[in-house]
């Protein structure tokens, strides 16, 4: 029985092999910071209000003029094909009948076109900015004309993060597999069935046109360095090529988010990748409260990096943010069976929001700031 994430994440470790498993579940170095997001969240108590009535209760939030059904949804994860084939398709589709917000990855694997109209709820378009501008540039375009409302400008990864397992695995792009991974992949022939009636992964979104090269030079144009004299004067280049709203995501300094309210930037995601990049970084909850002292109710701050529980949104919420992110949950029920695992996945978030609100007597999501935030550590 699938009761929490912690199942499903159980569940994708007996049937992805190794190598695709440790890609998700995995972090860089030692893995501190992805132990640290977990247990600082953990460590997180929330007092709650008695005696209140909460028959009424409602998890909606408003974003940018849109409804989610509830204050979180579902992060960027490139090269999600690997854990199933079509996987942005899936999860968008499940995002979007949740009520949900989906955030397409610029390493994707399904046209950004094809994920607009799979996903019936709010659609935002994440940017990685590479050398060739020119890639950031089609990929405005088209998300753009297809109608994806946000850009989340990811700040994080200037350079790739030093994952050991990955490399170990011998799992680098162009994706070669030797014996050892052949024999991984060989131990999971349900997932091995699927991978090659789909072919090997694309990344087709970094193609100025659709399917105009080889898995290979796609793969070397991703491995070209990130562009890394990016800096805040590059947001307004960014504003002039955006209308809708602009987000960044990576933002863990206090004065980072004085910048980006200083360059009208619209949102931040409070995140460290999932504990993917830098390994000596602060787990996300903890930083927080420095930001919303500075942000305060200027602009909307969403926070990801170890969230498994609606009570870890709740927890957020409580410390100010205005929703969560979820990755890896997310990737581990697709794992489980496309887009119904992903749904699964979503509900069962949702479902232990609701009931911590509840508990805690919060009728709706602002009420959250009332609840006496304490740690354990
Ligand atoms: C990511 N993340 C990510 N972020 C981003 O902005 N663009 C991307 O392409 C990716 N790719 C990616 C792949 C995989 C396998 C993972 C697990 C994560 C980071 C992601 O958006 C998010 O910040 C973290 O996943 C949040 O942490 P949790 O929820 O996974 O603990």
């Amino acid at each position: 029985m699938r009761l929490n994430i912690q199942n499903f994440q159980l569940a994708a470790q007996s049937s992805l092999p190794r190598f695709v498993y440790d890609y998700v579940a995995g972090g860089a170095e030692d893995e501190l910071c992805l132990a640290r997001n977990q247990a600082d969240l953990q460590a997180l108590t929330l007092a709650p209000r008695s005696l209140r009535d909460t028959s009424a209760l409602s998890t909606e939030i408003e974003v940018f003029g849109r409804r989610w059904s509830a204050p979180f949804g579902v992060a960027p994860v490139g090269l999600i094909d690997v854990v199933r084939p079509r996987g942005d398709l899936h999860a968008a589709r499940a995002a979007g009948k949740a009520g949900l917000p989906y955030i397409l990855s610029t390493a994707s694997n399904s046209p950004l076109e094809q994920v607009r109209e799979a996903c019936a709820g709010p659609c935002w378009m994440q940017l990685y900015v590479m050398q060739d501008r020119g890639m950031a540039n089609s990929i405005l375009d088209r998300a753009r004309q297809t109608g994806f409302e946000a850009l989340v400008l990811t700040v994080d990864v200037p350079v790739g993060g030093y994952r050991e397992k990955d490399i170990r695995h011998g799992f680098k792009l162009p994706f070669r597999p030797g014996p050892r991974l052949l024999l991984d992949m060989a131990s999971q022939p349900r997932w091995l069935w699927h991978q090659a009636l789909a072919g090997q992964p694309q990344f087709v979104n970094l193609m100025p046109t659709e399917g105009a090269s080889s898995a290979q030079a796609q793969a070397a144009l991703l491995a070209r360095s990130m562009d890394r004299r990016l800096i805040w004067d590059d947001v307004s280049w960014l504003r002039s090529k955006w209308d809708g709203p602009v987000l960044i995501k990576g933002v863990l300094h206090p004065e980072d988010a004085r910048q980006a309210l200083h360059y009208g930037v619209d949102g931040l995601i409070v995140s460290n990748h999932g504990g993917r990049q830098l390994d000596c970084a602060p787990s996300t909850i903890s930083v927080l409260p420095q930001i919303m002292d500075i942000v305060k109710t200027q602009m909307p701050v969403f926070i990801d990096s170890g969230f498994r529980r609606g009570s870890d949104v709740a927890k957020a919420i409580a410390c100010g943010a205005t929703g969560a992110f979820l990755g890896r949950a997310v990737a581990y029920g697709l794992a489980q069976g496309g887009e119904q695992g992903v749904a699964q996945v979503l509900g069962l978030v949702a479902q232990e929001l609701e009931r911590t609100m509840v508990l805690l007597g919060a009728s709706c999501p602002a009420d959250l700031a009332q609840c006496l935030v304490s740690s354990t550590k």
